[in-house]
């Protein structure tokens, strides 16, 4: 077997294995076992970021080193520079810390949950030079299966400092970001958006644990936040930049989200009504200044009532 088939059969047992369970540990105690077993490496586990340190979390092999400074070692390396690195001989690496005196080459790759590394992989051979770009890639992509499922959706709502901050006390939702959407300029500005002519929906990605919310209850809360029935016009806000719509990534989606429009449709009693529902075409975040807005500024403008953001913890 070569190693990309070795690696194709663990791959799909950790997706098996992981994409079930949202608890990072326990996955990176079985994604731990499956590489050590299936690969047959020295030492194989994650160290976790903790404020400015790494920890030592779930591994296999013998014992290791606890704890490890940013910037430290291979591990505070990849963390620091935010890559995987790969050594080909543990002894040409400035700084390498030998937690054990059997290991000659290693490779590390940092770990990224929304937009922060939060751990990485390491992984030792006894051998020189184990590890190359197909370790790489693979060891990549089995990584980021330990944050669990996570799925995305953009609600265009109005507003979006109110969405966003609506949005973000939802159970199961992990991450937000409000932006622009499905317009015809590139990375625009807040300022070229606000001339409404350059298509543009301000809008809020949601990323979320479908284990934990559903796409059709986040849509239905969506539905709470809006005027249906309002075109580009939402509280006080008027334009075709305040349009509401769903926009999603995949054909799936489209169609429960086809199934959730008619049934509030049928539950206003209309035919049609002016929210867009639209493959994502673009997305654009907004500058720092729009991003929790409202978290940063809680007497900020808001076109939802206080009594709204209830809805979102029910
Ligand atoms: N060699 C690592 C330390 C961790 S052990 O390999 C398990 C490093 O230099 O960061």
């Amino acid at each position: 077997m070569t190693k990309e088939e070795q690696y194709n059969s663990l791959l799909l047992q950790a997706q098996g294995l992981l994409s079930g369970e949202a608890d990072i540990i326990s996955n990176m105690a079985n994604l731990a076992a499956l590489l050590h077993e299936g690969m047959g490496f020295w030492w194989t586990g994650f160290y976790r970021v903790q404020g400015d340190e790494l920890l030592l979390g779930p591994f296999q092999g013998p014992i290791a080193c606890t704890r490890i400074a940013y910037g430290r070692g291979v591990c505070g390396t990849a963390w620091k520079e935010q890559h995987t690195i790969v050594v080909p001989d543990v002894e040409k690496f400035p700084g390498h810390i030998a937690c054990s005196a059997a290991s000659r080459s290693e490779i590390v790759v940092p770990i990224w949950h929304n937009n922060k590394i939060i751990a990485v992989l390491d992984i030792d051979s006894k051998e020189i030079g184990t590890f190359d770009e197909v370790d790489k890639e693979y060891l990549e992509k089995m990584a980021s299966l330990i944050i669990g499922p996570q799925k995305d959706i953009w609600f265009a709502a109005g507003c979006f400092w109110g969405a966003q901050k609506f949005f973000k006390l939802v159970e199961g939702v992990e991450f937000t970001e409000v932006g622009f959407c499905n317009g015809n300029l590139d990375n625009p500005t807040y300022q070229e958006v606000y001339t409404d002519t350059t298509g543009h929906a301000e809008c809020v990605h949601v990323r979320y644990n479908p284990s934990v919310v559903s796409l059709r209850h986040l849509t239905e809360l969506f539905f709470k936040i809006i005027d249906p029935l309002s075109l580009n016009k939402q509280g006080e806000d008027v334009g075709t930049r305040y349009r509401t719509g769903v926009y999603y990534d995949n054909q799936k989606d489209a169609e429960e989200l086809a199934s959730v429009f008619s049934q509030i449709r049928q539950s206003l009693g209309v035919e049609s009504f002016p929210v867009e529902l639209l493959p994502l075409k673009c997305f654009f975040p907004a500058d720092e200044y729009h991003q929790d807005y409202l978290d940063k500024n809680p007497s900020g403008y808001c076109h939802l009532s206080p009594a709204i953001f209830k809805l979102a913890a029910e």
